[in-house]
Formats: structure tokens, C-alpha cells, sequence
């Protein structure tokens, strides 16, 4: 397999294995959760540098959902006319385009709303509990993202991305530490999936057979052979792509590095790839700073799709250098990129091609 290799999902024709990776801008909305000019620009400019598959960053379903009030959302139709133009942005410069739509849970700010969560338990103000959602209230916030997903296919998206790791919602269903249900959501694998993987279903009704629904799901939970169990109830839901990232909880240290040029959280994705290798994509992420390395990936059928954060935030094209071997400027992995809601993301390798930050 080679980066430029085309990849179809449900009709729509990827035209090399390289996605931008979901990363929110947290100065680019405002309390609207509106889509603003900069978030237009910024996704045109990524499709104008080839980038086959292009994430939309995490779009809030609902406004107690949000990380912070300067957060993208899909919860409201006049959201649907921002969204377009994005879309529009990538189409008209070949790209297929996805966005990823999520709420918080437990992980969400006090301030924005009741913090709810599979079970009650400390939030990341300790001080704060959850408040258990009632099967009722599990049924409704599903809704929220089936109607987030539909307002996703009025504004001309390919599909959408279902934010199932990192500790937000959909991933504090699957983690035992987060979810302490005794009902058909917790317990069995196939209990701590029904959330997730009901939404998909729904979806897939909702949006019809073209619509891509991919899922960003833990590679480790609390083990390599427990997310694949997770992850299998999504394919059988219907899902079309995975994208494995981290989630929870990590113990499993059968996965020591064995002189592998990539991290332990790429080998997440190379694992899921073996196990679904011909049935569903896999893509892998995090530090793919080289093109050497994204390229080898490939070559050696490792994964299917490589997704990339800060190394396209960095300079869009990287996606050239790993197709052509064109010049780009490297991601510095430095602190300025963290991601929180009061940093500046006033990236020096970006300054150095020129970009100027307000
Ligand atoms: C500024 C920033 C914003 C991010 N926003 C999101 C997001 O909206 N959704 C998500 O799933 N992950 C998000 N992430 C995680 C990235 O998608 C990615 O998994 C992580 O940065 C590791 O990949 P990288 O080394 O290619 O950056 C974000 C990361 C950064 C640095």
C-alpha cells in the first residue's frame, strides 16, 4: 500500500490514506458556537495541500456538552449555514470531509450546565459528582447527537466522526472506572457499548447509506483485547471506519516497543488494523512527525489511513512531503499546543512559514 493510494467509504473516494486529525480551535467560535471565516480558512487550506480525509474538530451536540464556551457546536440549525461552508471549503479542493460531534460528560465545565455521566462520580472538579443519567435521559442525549449528525448532512458533510475516546462521553460509557450501571448500559462489553453503538444505528437511519459514520475509539480499555471487543459491537452497529486514539484506562504492558519507528499509541492502531484488516479502515495517530515513518506505515501495510493533529496544524504540507517529497516545516512538539481552552496555539513552526497570530 502507498500514502497515495485512494480509499472509497460508502461511495465517497479518499484520494490518498492521510486525514487531518480532529483539533479544536478553541479562539475561532464564539459563545454561538457558530463556524467563524478563520475555521473556513483553516480547513480550506488543509484540502488545498491534498489532505485526502479531513476531521472536523469536535463540535459540541449540545451547549452544556461544550469544553468551553468558545466552542464549534451542531445543536441548533442556524449552526448547519458556518458548517457548510467548511464543507464546501474541502469539496471544492478535493478533500472529503467528516465532522466529529461529541459531548463531554463528566469531562464538562460545571459552569456550562449539570455535569452528567453514566454513574456519579467525581468530575474533573472533584468536588462536583455526576449526576447519573436515567434510561430516559440516556435515551435523549442520545438524540442529540442523531440530530447533530443530521444537521451535519444538511450542511453537506460526507459523515460524521463519533468522539469515543479521550474520556468524553461515549468513552466514559466503556471504561468500568466511569460507568458503575448495573442496567443493559453497563457491565458486559456489549452493555458498555450499547450507548455508542445505538447512536450509530440511529444515525445510519437518520442519515441514509452514503453518510461515513467513523468512530474515534480507545486502543487500550483498560486492554488491547477489550477495546477490540468495544470496537467490534461498533462494526456490528454499522460503523465504517475506526480511528484508534487513547481513552480511559492503560494496563497492558504486552505492548513494549520492539525497536518499531512509532509510539506505543500508533501501535494501538496497528493492532486494531491486524485485527480488522480487509473488514473495516483503521487509522492510527499521534507524533507522526515524518514523513519516513508515515510512509513506512504504509509500505509495510501497517495501517490503512495515518491521521495527523499537530503535524498539519504545523504546516499543511506535510501531506506533499509524505506524497512527494516536497519541503514542509516540522512540528516542534512544544508545550504552545496543548490543548486547553486558554492557550495561545501560537505555533512557532507555523510562524516560521510565515502564518501571523492576532
Ligand atoms: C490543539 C489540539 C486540539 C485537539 N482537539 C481534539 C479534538 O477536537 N478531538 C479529538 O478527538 N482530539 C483532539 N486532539 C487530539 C489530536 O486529535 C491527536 O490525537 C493528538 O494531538 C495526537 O496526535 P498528533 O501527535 O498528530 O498531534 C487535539 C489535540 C491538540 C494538540
Amino acid at each position: 500500500m502507498k500514502a497515495s493510494d485512494s480509499l472509497t467509504i460508502r461511495g465517497k473516494v479518499i484520494r490518498n490514506r492521510i486525514t487531518m486529525a480532529p483539533t479544536v480551535k478553541f479562539d475561532y467560535a464564539g459563545p454561538d458556537g457558530k463556524a467563524t471565516e478563520k475555521h473556513i480558512d483553516h480547513y480550506r487550506e488543509r484540502a488545498e495541500h491534498g489532505c485526502g480525509l479531513i476531521c472536523v474538530e469536535a463540535t459540541a451536540v449540545s451547549p452544556d456538552g461544550r469544553f468551553w464556551t468558545n466552542h464549534m457546536g451542531l445543536w441548533s440549525d442556524d449552526q448547519i449555514e458556518g458548517h457548510a461552508q467548511i464543507a464546501k471549503a474541502c469539496h471544492d479542493n478535493g478533500a472529503v470531509v467528516i465532522v466529529q460531534i461529541n459531548h463531554t460528560g463528566i469531562s464538562g465545565n460545571p459552569e456550562l450546565g449539570t455535569v452528567i455521566g453514566p454513574s456519579a462520580v467525581p468530575t474533573r472538579d472533584p468536588k462536583v459528582i455526576s449526576k447519573e443519567l436515567s434510561i430516559d435521559e440516556i435515551h435523549r442525549v442520545q438524540g442529540l447527537f442523531v440530530r447533530a449528525a443530521v444537521r451535519a448532512k444538511k450542511a453537506g458533510y460526507d459523515g460524521v466522526q463519533l468522539h469515543g475516546c479521550h474520556a468524553y462521553l461515549i468513552n466514559q460509557f466503556i471504561s468500568k472506572k466511569t460507568n458503575l450501571r448495573c442496567d443493559e448500559y453497563g457491565g458486559s462489553t456489549e452493555n458498555r457499548a450499547r450507548f455508542g453503538s445505538e447512536i450509530i444505528r440511529a444515525i445510519r437511519k437518520e442519515c441514509g447509506e452514503d453518510f461515513i459514520i467513523s468512530i474515534r475509539t480507545a486502543g487500550i480499555e483498560p486492554d488491547v483485547a477489550t477495546a477490540i471487543e468495544i470496537a467490534e459491537e461498533y462494526v456490528k452497529a454499522g460503523v465504517d471506519m475506526l480511528q484508534v486514539s487513547t481513552g480511559i484506562e492503560w494496563e497492558d504492558d504486552s505492548l513494549k516497543e520492539e525497536g518499531e519507528p512509532y509510539n506505543l499509541i500508533v501501535k494501538l492502531g496497528v493492532k486494531f488494523h491486524e485485527h480488522f484488516k480487509g473488514r473495516v479502515p483503521v487509522s492510527c495517530v499521534n507524533s507522526l512527525y515524518d514523513p519516513s515513518v508515515i510512509n513506512y506505515l504504509f509500505e509495510n501495510d501497517l495501517v490503512d489511513l495515518v491521521d495527523l493533529g499537530r503535524p498539519i496544524l504545523a504546516d499543511p504540507a506535510i501531506v506533499e512531503a509524505v506524497l512527494e517529497g516536497k519541503p514542509y516545516v516540522r512540528c516542534y512538539d512544544c508545550p504552545n499546543c496543548q490543548y486547553g481552552p486558554f492557550m495561545p496555539h501560537k505555533c512557532p513552526a507555523a510562524m516560521r512559514r510565515g502564518v501571523k497570530f492576532e
